[in-house]
């Protein structure tokens, strides 16, 4: 016997996050080739976005240390941590951050859910977007709006396309946030100066609010190219940041917020007040061994200087090698592990095959024999009819590839060439098969 529990109309609206839903749609194509007498045993893994790295040898010896410190600790994080992240924003970021406005988290999403659940107005989501926004707005039972980017910007925000839209949303009389991913999830795409200064004045002008998701800040591929946005819109801003990307820690789920510049402890307070109730704090060891992840240490220096130089030399090969491809555009990344591919010159004879949406572009790439794992669709927000996706390129063996890269970085083009075919294999299997699927759309 069991009883009929009635979940929330919010639960139910929930999309699977992208590691679950492209995890099920493997195991189903699994189903489907068995038929086939194919196993589905290797499959070109362009969905996860996972760094391939290992967790910095420091850090790892730091979490050890630190496994006895079994007791609760400060919800906004403990002390020392806070201030290591505010010199770590100094070194790196050339950003002044009293501990004061920091805040300490398990993983930057589940910060990115609290400045959610703070703010009174629409979420601006600019599309294509990295997933996990959305799902938190619809469980949260938020209003959000979704402002499309164009090929033409680079798939950056507007400042125009975002006036526009505050404008319209000026009639709710509330205070909006817009999310601003940079580096950018999915299109690897990187925002100068400028561009942030643009943007700040509209935000400013409608005293509107940011979320700028600086995930991956440390792994622009030319770093003193990246501006944080703590720098032309302080006292908007909510920065978040964390391990899980450039540092390759994402299960230890611990990030950072830094909060707007006020001039009371306000918002410092009612963002405690949320991380005491929802999860006490984040696990204690991980907090301490953390410190020896944000305190000056050469080898975690090394170690983004050598990862990034990986990230670029994979993005620009991959990137141009679907390039290469007719039909299909790709982006240049800047920053991050992702690029974002355009099919929309391939519409027509995807749909004389009945591939008539972007996630069923996913789908059918996935589909026998050619076995392409990508994020499409409405997990990038994007309209059903464009045909775009997310490529990630960290399928190969990330500890094998950095340390061929420590013996011997290569020098030009060629030696890069060739540390992306012995390093990547699988990334390489990957462009032939998309190059046959082309082929074959006739
Ligand atoms: C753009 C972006 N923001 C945030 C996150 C979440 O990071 P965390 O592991 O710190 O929760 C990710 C992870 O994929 C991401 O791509």
């Amino acid at each position: 016997m069991s009883v009929n529990i009635s979940i929330s109309p919010n639960v139910e609206s929930i999309v699977m996050p992208e590691n679950l839903r492209v995890g099920l749609m493997v195991a189903e194509q699994r189903k489907k080739c068995q038929g086939k007498g194919c196993t589905l045993d290797e499959y070109a893994g362009f969905a996860f976005g996972q760094s391939p790295f290992h967790v910095p040898p420091s850090l790892v010896s730091a979490l050890g240390k630190h496994a006895n410190k079994g007791h609760y600790s400060a919800a906004e994080g403990i002390v020392q941590l806070r201030e290591a992240i505010g010199g770590f924003y100094k070194r790196h970021f050339k950003l002044d951050v009293k501990p004061s406005r920091i805040v300490v988290g398990p993983g930057t999403k589940d910060l990115i859910f609290t400045v959610f659940s703070m703010i009174s107005g629409y979420v601006i989501i600019p599309s294509p977007s990295w997933i996990g926004y959305f799902p938190q707005l619809k469980l949260l039972g938020k209003h959000y709006h979704t402002l499309h980017t164009k090929p033409e910007d680079g798939f950056k925000v507007n400042p125009d396309d975002l006036n526009l839209l505050l404008s319209k949303l000026g009639l709710e009389k509330e205070q909006h946030l817009l999310i601003l991913n940079n580096p950018h999830n999915p299109t690897g795409a990187l925002y100068t100066k400028d561009e942030l200064t643009g943007i700040t004045k509209v935000l400013r002008k409608h005293d509107a609010l940011a979320l700028s998701d600086e995930i991956y800040g440390l792994t622009t591929y030319n770093v003193d190219d990246f501006i944080s946005m703590g720098h032309i819109y302080p006292e908007g801003t909510f920065i978040t940041n964390g391990l899980s990307k450039d540092r390759s820690s994402g299960g230890y789920r611990l990030g950072s917020c830094i909060l707007p510049e006020q001039d009371s402890d306000e918002l410092f307070i009612d963002f405690t007040k949320i991380a005491a109730t929802v999860y006490t704090n984040v696990s204690t060891p991980t907090q301490f061994a953390a410190i020896t992840a944000y305190e000056p240490n050469d080898e975690i220096d090394e170690y983004l200087s050598v990862t990034r130089n990986i990230h670029r030399i994979m993005g620009r090969f991959m990137s141009e090698e679907f390039n290469k491809i007719d039909g299909i555009s790709a982006t240049a990344p800047q920053g991050g592990f992702y690029f974002y591919v355009d099919f929309n010159s391939l519409g027509s004879n995807l749909k004389k095959k009945d591939v008539n949406t972007s996630n069923e572009l996913g789908q059918s790439l996935l589909g026998h024999p050619h076995h392409i794992a990508t994020v499409t669709g409405d997990a990038l927000m994007l309209n059903p009819d464009n045909f775009g996706a997310r490529i990630a390129f960290v399928d190969y063996d990330g500890k094998m590839a950095f340390d061929k890269y420590k013996k011997m970085p290569p020098e030009t083009e060629l030696d890069e060439a060739k540390f992306v075919k012995d390093a990547a294999p699988k990334m390489i299997m990957g462009i032939e098969k998309l190059k046959e699927y082309v082929s074959e759309l006739g």
